[in-house]
């Protein structure tokens, strides 16, 4: 995979939701390949500090739009990752409060970077990259067994989180038309193995699957009661995995405005299909035959649900015209499980 080269006027970037699974991610990435980019990282909870001199921590609540401009106080800005979000359980699950942290505190942290980049007119508009999801599509053109086109689907969410995530991605553009940001919106595959304590997200079990096994404990299948169904190797899965998308995701800050399409920022960021079966071998091969006994299979008719909208596969032709790379489809899923578990190993010994 290759360093994408930041543009040289980027000197200071904000990164939101920096404590979570991504974002801790994306700051280790800036910190380890650019070493003059200075951060600005946000959780609800400061994160971590980091060595080094180059990171200031902040705890805010986003949902405040106080909080949100406080994050612009500690000097220039020239990019932003908005990472911070409630997943699609969660959002599913308490549909104010999603709204608040996918919507509302997002629009403030878009108005705050408007006003900070109004204060340097005469610089380059600040950079903004927007986490989005493959859930703003929905309806019969996006099912597991489909390729979605994204020229010929239409964004028609059948979750409150994607219905979100296309909410945020049109305000995106509308500040870019307007002059106020640089933005994009990447849609991210579902990122695969994620480290960690579970997400709240429905499809939590893709890397439950892995997760928990390697680690003697249990974990559940969601989408049938049967280890014979032929679901298990007809539903087709859309993946990414970690080092990819965080590969990726910086390659989006680094694209030249004028590559983009005139009439939208959206991109659908490359990803690899698999099948839970893809997940299971993977799972006996790096945790043997014992490792499959830790999974259990219990029928969640609501994931079940929220799985049918989500299509198998994605034409990635604009991501890869932009520059975007695949090398999960080299690696496939074992690549990721192998990355997984050698990550375990570390913090293991550490
Ligand atoms: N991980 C995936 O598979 C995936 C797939 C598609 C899109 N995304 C998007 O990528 C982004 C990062 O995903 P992730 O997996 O790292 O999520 P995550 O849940 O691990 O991290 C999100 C972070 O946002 C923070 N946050 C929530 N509400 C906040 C608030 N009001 N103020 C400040 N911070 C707040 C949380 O504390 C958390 O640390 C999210 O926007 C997500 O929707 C992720």
């Amino acid at each position: 995979m290759s360093v994408p080269v930041l543009p040289a006027h980027l000197k200071t970037i904000l990164i939101t939701g920096a404590g979570g699974f991504l974002g801790d991610r994306i700051v280790t990435y800036l910190l380890t390949h650019y070493p003059d980019i200075k951060l600005v990282i946000c959780d609800i909870k400061a994160p971590a500090e980091r060595p080094g001199g180059r990171v200031t921590s902040v705890g805010a609540d986003l949902t405040d739009p106080k909080e949100a401009e406080k994050l612009f106080s500690y000097g220039k800005i020239d990019g932003v990752f908005a990472m911070h979000g409630i997943m699609s359980g969660g959002s599913e699950a308490n549909f104010d409060f999603g709204y608040k942290v996918n919507v509302d505190s997002h629009r403030y942290l878009l108005e705050a970077t408007r006003q900070h980049g109004a204060k340097y007119p005469n610089d380059p508009k600040i950079l903004y990259v927007l986490t989005s999801s493959l859930a703003v599509y929905g309806g019969p053109l996006a099912l597991p067994e489909s390729h979605v086109n994204p020229d010929a689907t239409p964004i028609t969410p059948e979750s409150s989180y994607g219905t979100a995530k296309a909410i945020m991605e049109m305000f995106v553009f509308d500040y870019t038309r307007k002059g106020f940001i640089d933005g994009r919106s990447v849609r991210l595959p579902t990122v695969s193995v994620r480290a960690g304590a579970p997400s709240s997200a429905a499809s939590s079990f893709i890397s439950g699957l892995i997760r928990e096994p390697l680690q003697g404990l249990e974990s559940v299948c969601p989408i049938t009661n049967d280890p014979k169904d032929p679901i298990i190797d007809n539903m087709r899965i859309w993946i990414g995995s970690p080092k990819a998308v965080v590969r990726n995701l910086v390659y989006t800050i680094t694209v030249p405005a004028g590559k983009y399409p005139k009439h939208h920022r959206s991109i659908n960021i490359p990803g690899i299909t698999i099948t839970t079966r893809d997940i299971l071998n993977a799972l006996e091969k790096y945790g043997g035959p014992e490792a499959l006994k830790h999974v259990k299979y219990n029928l969640e008719p609501q994931t079940y649900a929220i799985c049918r909208t989500w299509a198998g596969s994605y034409d990635n032709t604009l991501a890869f015209s932009l520059g975007y790379e695949n090398p999960d489809e080299k690696t496939g899923f074992d690549g990721a499980v192998a990355d997984f578990k050698e990550e375990l190993f570390a913090a293991k010994k550490a």
